[in-house]
């Protein structure tokens, strides 16, 4: 592991909550998800992060799966709504989809038509950055409703896949890295 310079500025306790986050996700987020204070101190680094570097943010868009356990309770804390991006099908009413690659095939992700007004300010949120392929169909999704996209978010971001590159030009901010 190292650590986000992003993060470097924290105060000292927020530091060790980060060493103590590396120790408990080691790829997998169910042991965060257990911990109530594991937890709590996952969306207490994403607020922060917001909060210093978004403070126009208007809505959290959250992926499907995973990103739904996180999403919701950071907009929450934020006082901003939260929108879905869905796996093909799931979504009632007129939608929009983007298809993406995955590591074997194809697939699609999806967002309802009106989700979104043109111009809204948005970060998007999943728990795990691997290839980008997944984050890059948020992107282009979001794109498409003329959303503005200020960056996005995950709990990991698997650095040797290079998936930040596929997410540019939105700035990534991850919690662990490895
Ligand atoms: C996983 C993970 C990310 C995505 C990352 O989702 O939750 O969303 O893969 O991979 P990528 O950067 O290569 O696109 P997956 O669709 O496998 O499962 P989920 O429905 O449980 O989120
Ligand atoms: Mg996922």
């Amino acid at each position: 592991f190292f650590t986000n310079p992003l993060l470097s500025g924290l105060h000292h306790s927020m530091a060790g909550t980060v060493l103590a986050l590396w120790q408990k996700v080691l790829g997998d987020i169910c042991p965060v998800l257990k911990d109530p204070e594991a937890l709590t101190a996952v969306i207490d680094l994403f607020e922060q992060h917001v909060r210093q570097t978004y403070p126009q943010v208007e809505l959290i868009v959250g992926l499907d799966a995973r990103g739904f356990l996180f999403g919701p309770l950071l907009a929450q804390r934020l006082g901003v709504g939260f929108v879905l991006i869905r796996k093909k099908g799931k979504l009632p009413g007129p939608t929009q989809s983007v298809g993406y690659t995955l590591e074997y095939g194809m697939a699609e992700a999806e967002i309802q038509e009106d989700a979104i007004d043109a111009g809204q300010k948005v970060i998007i949120i999943d728990d795990l950055l691997a290839t980008g392929g997944t984050l890059y169909a948020a992107c282009e999704l979001l794109k498409k409703q003329s959303a503005e996209v200020l960056g996005c978010m995950v709990l990991i971001e698997l650095k040797d896949l290079n998936g930040a590159e596929r997410v540019k030009p939105s700035p990534l901010f991850s919690l662990v890295q490895y």
